[in-house]
């Protein structure tokens, strides 16, 4: 193990150095960060929120909702911006317990390829309306400008694209739920209160 990853696990002791010093703003070995935390849910909320939206929309389409979607989605996309810079930048916190190491491996690249998704699909989207000539606007009157001419081309490869990730994230999305039920219900460990801030002595 590196120095400086030695440094900053020591740094997350209740009572180590950094403890004492300030705030933690980054994960580090031992636990996520309240950044982390906090972000990590106001994403979970904005992200059941616009898949509420989307299906509300889906049976009665055209609605002012559009703009309410619209809006979360503008939100949503530097949270996550920050976010996966933040997940790919920082250690990951060791699980807790002992589990099997092909479900630590796997449980990790769905959260990362999830934090990922959240940066991609916006843009997706917001290429796909564009090229289909429709206007992205917010509540209030306010319209997020379009990077392209309408082209239906374009607007189906964007519409493809958006698709198909979309349907691997949902699918990755109920896998990390699934996952944290289990540890919370099925294994009782402190997985899930970690998240919600406990802290988890290792
Ligand atoms: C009700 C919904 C959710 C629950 C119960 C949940 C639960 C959890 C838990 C327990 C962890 C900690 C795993 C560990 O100890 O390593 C975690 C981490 C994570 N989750 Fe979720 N999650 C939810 C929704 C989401 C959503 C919507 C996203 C993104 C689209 C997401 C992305 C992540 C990521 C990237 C991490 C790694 C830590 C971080 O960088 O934030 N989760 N989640």
């Amino acid at each position: 193990m590196s120095n400086s990853q030695m440094t900053s696990m020591n740094d997350a002791q209740p009572h180590g150095p950094r403890a004492q010093r300030g705030f933690q703003w980054r994960d580090n070995g031992l636990g996520f960060s309240p950044v982390t935390i906090a972000l990590h849910w106001i994403v979970a909320v904005l992200v059941l929120a616009i898949v509420a939206l989307e299906i509300v929309l889906w049976v009665s389409p055209g609605t002012a909702l559009t703009s309410v979607l619209n809006l979360l989605g503008t939100v949503l996309f530097p949270v996550s911006i920050y976010r996966f810079w933040a997940r790919v930048t920082s250690w990951h916190p060791l699980p807790v317990g002992t589990p099997n190491p092909v479900e630590v491996i796997v449980s990790r690249s769905v959260a990362t390829a999830l934090a990922l998704a959240m940066v991609l699909l916006p843009i997706a989207a917001w290429l796909a309306k564009s090229a289909a000539g429709q206007l992205v606007e917010l509540p209030g009157g306010w319209i997020i400008p379009s990077p392209m001419q309408p082209d239906a081309q374009a607007a189906h490869v964007f519409d493809v694209l958006f698709r198909i990730g979309a349907t691997p994230f949902l699918l990755g999305l109920a896998l990390h739920i699934f996952g944290a039920c289990k540890n919370h219900f099925v294994l009782k460990n402190d997985a899930l209160k970690r998240m919600l801030g406990k802290r988890v002595e290792l």
